[in-house]
């Protein structure tokens, strides 16, 4: 009998120990690590450091973080400042720790057991919603994607890791190519290495690879040669925030993809959770976008020099695709064009 593959997670709750557990995406694919975090210090540390990543992971991650100040009795002030300043442009943090925050002004007058039993079943929610939330955003996003290109076999291109490791779990860009794949539909995802913290090659291609689902890795300058040669049918990403006119911002190095795929005509989409949409800015230029320690230009993981020393680095961590450019975006709610 074939044995059945765990289900990919990046985080859970050890209802045991009453702590957070995070496989630790820096090693991957090299290990697999996992770290038991049981205060939100450690936990805002992790999301800084990029333990783990992705917009509504980050949120999710966050949530627990909050019952864990509660646990142990911490100033949830403290606590919800300290979360909310670890990265800036993944939206989902600031929306679940609203939501974490709203739970607690409702609990004002509870013993601060009960706080904290409301906050972690608050958390836990999160985390089972965004689980849902990818799959029937999958679905419609595939249903979508089925209609346009007639069921035939795709040649799908990607660019960062918006998969069940960026997720509560099963993925939002990777969700709808999961969902493709399942139906037999995926030729080939084209995975961008997605420098500088190669999200693509370390995290995509090893999260494709161990849902058996044919991977190819390219280098982020190889988008455009591979367009020109009708290589590329679709490109779908993951967005960290989208704001009210549809532009959206994504890993860096997404806009670019966009442009080209515009310029060959090759449909680019992007799903994300409601969780990911900002209403309340009108387009992407107020977009926060988050600047990175230019270690991660000179160095590969911090080891390896690649560049001269004594030269100036700008490292943004994310850009905005206008809405032009985005034929769709898939949500668990539905589709925006
Ligand atoms: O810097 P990261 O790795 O957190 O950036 C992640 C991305 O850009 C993802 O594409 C995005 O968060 C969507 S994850 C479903």
């Amino acid at each position: 009998m074939q044995k059945l593959k765990k289900n990919l997670e990046a985080i859970s709750w050890d209802e045991d120990k009453e702590i957070v557990r995070l496989l630790d995406q820096r090693d991957l694919p090299y290990k697999e690590t996992w770290i038991e975090i049981d205060n939100y210090h450690d936990l805002a540390k992790a999301i800084k450091d990029m333990v783990l990543r992705g917009a509504p992971l980050i949120g999710i991650s966050a949530a627990y973080g909050m019952a864990l100040a509660a646990k142990k009795n911490e100033d949830f002030c403290v606590a919800d400042q300290a979360l909310r300043e670890t990265r800036p442009t993944a939206v989902n943090l600031m929306w679940a720790l609203d939501q974490i925050q709203a739970v607690i002004q409702g609990s004002s007058l509870d013993d601060n057991k009960t706080i904290y039993q409301k906050i972690l079943t608050k958390a836990k929610a999160i985390h089972q919603e965004d689980l849902e939330a990818c799959k029937k955003m999958s679905e419609i996003g595939a249903e979508y994607i089925k209609e346009k290109t007639g069921k035939k076999k795709l040649r799908i291109m990607t660019h960062c890791n918006a998969g069940a490791l960026a997720t509560g779990g099963y993925g939002t860009a990777l969700g709808v190519i999961r969902k493709l794949h399942e139906e037999d539909l995926v030729e080939m995802v084209y995975s961008n290495e997605t420098r500088p913290r190669q999200q693509g090659s370390r995290l995509t291609a090893w999260e494709l690879a161990y849902e058996g689902i044919p991977v190819t890795m390219l280098s982020d300058n190889m988008a455009a040669h591979c367009m020109k040669h009708k290589m590329i049918d679709l490109v779908i990403v993951g967005a960290d925030r989208i704001t009210a006119n549809g532009d959206a911002a994504n890993k860096i190095g997404t806009y670019q993809v966009a442009i080209v795929a515009k310029h060959h005509d090759v449909p680019f989409f992007v799903a994300a959770p409601e969780s990911t949409i900002d209403r309340s800015l009108a387009s992407g230029d107020l977009i926060p976008i988050e600047q990175r320690n230019v270690s991660e230009l000179h160095t590969i993981n911090g080891d390896l020099v690649t560049a001269s020393s004594g030269v100036d680095f700008f490292n943004p961590g994310f850009d905005v695709t206008p809405n032009e450019l985005i034929e769709a975006i898939f949500t668990e709610k539905g589709i925006f064009k």
